[in-house]
């Protein structure tokens, strides 16, 4: 057995922080020791905490097509990635890619390919700092979203699906006024309302039965599955009723204290936290926080917002407790997701870790280990 040891350090545990020491062997932890030990690295009174574990960012799509138009070499990207979400203390990322072509993607299924291809080819060659596994991002009213779910869905890194559907006037766009706004952009006002009036047609064709398809498949390959943009209760309803584990992104309190009462688990965003606000004009997270209804954060689209927001969320809400917040990114997330050997600083779980220092207000990450060997 191989082991080490890291003293001096703040540990977070699942219900308090101590001062103590912790043993790592063979990947794992070994022991928890509180009070002084005077063998192993020395922390320096910093905090340890569990490796942060991420179901859902674009990051990699963003590294992968860094402005539209522009392909990046789909390794280089990956590489450029995983640094910085290891960097930023998550040691279990579900890269989010989109699956479904539309009019701006028209061939999404080769992206996806390439994608899905380069997480795995680089998980067997062992160089990936963080663990990566695919969450296939569905966009249900788009005509070749089954065929590329079923062409990636058994892939044995593939563990979690969701089911989005952006068609104008509901949801994350509760209003064709929102919508609008946010799509305006390089459109005249009448090529805008006919891309609407697409949107529409293909809503009314296909959603309901590529739902259909996705829950069933999702249910026989042992997948979990999440919802997106709850916004009204009969969408809670019809998440609990297909088996749903995780609601991502809900946008009304109604339908995430309704999906919370049904049992699934909330998600949002971490850069909504930093910033206190939704970037689509949505609920504010800190405020599902404050009625007990968030349970996991997510970087969404900054990597490093999911540490600040779970260092920064006991300041904003009154009785909120470090360990608390630290759960939301790690093993809320861990259990939503299905990972039972993860999230928590544990005996017997595995020694993913971070070393985190406070400097004012920021968590600055100053070492992560996963599965007991450094990455960064
Ligand atoms: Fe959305």
């Amino acid at each position: 057995m191989t082991g080490f040891a890291l003293r001096n350090a703040r540990l977070v545990l699942g219900d308090r922080v101590v001062q103590g020491s912790l043993a790592l062997g063979d990947g794992m932890i070994r022991s928890i020791d509180a009070g002084p030990s005077h063998a192993g690295e020395d922390m320096e009174g910093d905090f340890l905490i569990p490796g942060l574990i991420e179901l859902h960012t674009d990051h990699l799509e963003n590294h992968y097509r860094p402005r539209p138009g522009v392909f990046w070499d789909p390794m280089a990207a990956l590489h450029a990635h995983d640094v910085q979400v290891a960097g930023s203390g998550i040691t279990t990322v579900f890269d989010s890619v989109r699956v479904g072509s539309d009019t701006d993607m028209p061939e999404m299924g080769s992206h996806v390919a390439k994608l899905t291809s380069a997480i795995a080819r680089a998980g067997e060659e062992g160089w990936l700092r963080a663990e990566h596994l695919v969450h296939l991002r569905c966009e249900l009213p788009s005509h070749d979203v089954i065929e590329q779910f079923e062409a990636h869905a058994s892939h044995k890194q593939t563990r979690l699906a969701s089911m989005m559907d952006h068609t104008p006037g509901q949801r994350q766009f509760r209003t064709l006024e929102a919508y609008k706004r946010f799509y305006s952009i390089g459109r005249t006002p009448e090529e805008l309302d006919s891309y609407i009036a697409d949107r529409l047609a293909d809503h009314a064709r296909y959603s309901a039965p590529h739902r259909a398809h996705i829950v069933q498949r999702a249910s026989e390959l042992g997948l979990a599955l999440a919802s997106h943009d709850d916004a009204t209760l009969a969408h809670a309803e019809e998440a609990i009723a297909d088996g749903v584990a995780i609601s991502e992104f809900p946008t009304t309190l109604e339908a995430a204290a309704a999906a919370h009462d049904g049992g699934l688990s909330i998600l949002m965003g971490a850069p909504n936290v930093v910033r206190g606000r939704s970037h689509s004009g949505n609920i504010a997270a800190t405020d599902l926080v404050r009625a007990g209804l968030l349970d996991i954060l997510s970087s969404d689209y900054v990597p490093f917002a999911l540490l600040q927001a779970a260092f920064v969320l006991p300041q904003q809400v009154e009785g909120l407790s470090l360990p608390e917040a630290i759960a939301k990114v790690t093993l809320n997330p861990a259990r939503a997701a299905g990972l039972g050997d993860r999230g928590e600083i544990s005996v017997g779980k595995r020694a993913d870790l971070v070393q985190v220092r406070l400097v004012g207000d920021l968590p600055v990450v100053r070492s992560v280990w996963r599965q007991g060997k450094r990455v960064s």
